[in-house]
């Protein structure tokens, strides 16, 4: 079952394992708030499951959501609810018998002084004692965030990336090597039982990606560096959850101050699991570049 299925990380996982013609199909779930939303796949069951109605109905909806499922792929939004989210979750995984959950989380220093950051940690915690087998997937900044920062910042069609960095650098990773790693988990899930794995595959300034704009699109693509606030201003008029974005807004300001070298590291994740190279951020511009523009 994946939770988060109508999601980046969830439909690009759910997509590579329904393509999988494997000799041993997996049986997939696909589980969201709104059945309907999840497009039809040959060999995708949909599920109806809100991790927002346990508060009040209790956990008996969820244990019934996943029965029979064997592995969980975990993935919660961008708000404060996906601590209480991710805790129903476990739970009602537990007491339906999910034998291994694949967290979503996020790559930070074990000490971490970020907030949200410190939550995915204290969600691995929570899984960790819950007694079933877990691996914990920890993604850098997606490199689909390009697109949201084109759309926050009002600059659609005019060649500039605006961005919260200063001139530091920091960590990226494709969505879809996310879920090429999600899914190699999920299709074999005992050797990775106990594990977590840095998801980052390169580090770049916003400058240099910039200059890569530049040579895919052809045209004299510039950076433009503003200041957190804006972005949190920003996201929060559009409806984002103000105290998790308050933290991405943190993040920014000490990323530019050259405070959180942890969130700059990369790993070889993508190579050992998936056994290709990681997707360069290059050829990511290459297919999505039309995106930006
Ligand atoms: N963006 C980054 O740079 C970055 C970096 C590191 C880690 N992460 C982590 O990645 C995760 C987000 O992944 P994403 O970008 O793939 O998310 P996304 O595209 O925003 O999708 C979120 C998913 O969560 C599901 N969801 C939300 N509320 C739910 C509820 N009450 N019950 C059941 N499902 C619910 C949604 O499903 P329905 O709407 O269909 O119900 C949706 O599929 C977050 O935990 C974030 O911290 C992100």
């Amino acid at each position: 079952m994946i939770i988060g299925a109508t999601g980046k990380i969830g439909g690009a996982t759910l997509q590579l394992l329904a393509d999988d013609r494997s000799a041993d199909p997996l049986r997939l779930v696909a589980a969201s708030r709104r059945p309907e939303t999840v497009p039809a796949r040959a060999g995708v069951e949909v599920r109806q499951l809100d991790l927002d109605t346990a508060e009040l109905q209790g956990l008996s909806a969820l244990v019934e959501a996943m029965a029979g499922i064997d592995r969980l792929l975990l993935i919660t939004g961008y708000g404060v609810r996906m601590l209480t989210q991710s805790k129903v979750a476990i739970d009602a995984a537990r007491i339906a018998g999910v034998r291994q959950v694949v967290h979503i989380g996020a790559h930070a220093a074990a000490d971490t002084t970020v907030v949200h950051l410190g939550w995915h940690q204290l969600i691995e915690a929570y899984l960790a004692a819950s007694g079933m087998a877990f691996t914990n997937l920890r993604p850098t900044a997606l490199m689909q965030n390009l697109m949201l920062l084109i759309d926050v910042g009002g600059v659609r069609g005019t060649d500039v990336l605006p961005h919260y960095l200063g001139s530091e650098p920091t960590s990226w990773v494709d969505v879809a090597d996310v879920a090429a790693v999600a899914a190699r988990v999920l299709r074999d899930p005992v050797p990775h039982a106990g594990r977590s794995y840095g998801l980052g595959t390169e580090s770049l300034t916003m400058a240099e990606i910039a200059t890569l704009l530049g040579e895919v699109t052809g045209r004299p693509w510039r950076d433009e560096a503003r200041h957190p606030d804006r972005f949190l201003d920003a996201v929060v008029a559009a409806g984002a959850d103000p105290v998790y974005m308050e933290c991405v807004r943190n993040i920014f300001v000490r990323t530019a101050a050259g405070t959180l070298p942890d969130l700059n590291e990369t790993f070889d994740t993508v190579e050992r699991l998936v056994g290709r190279p990681a997707i360069t951020m290059r050829s990511f511009l290459d297919r999505h570049h039309q995106q930006l523009s």
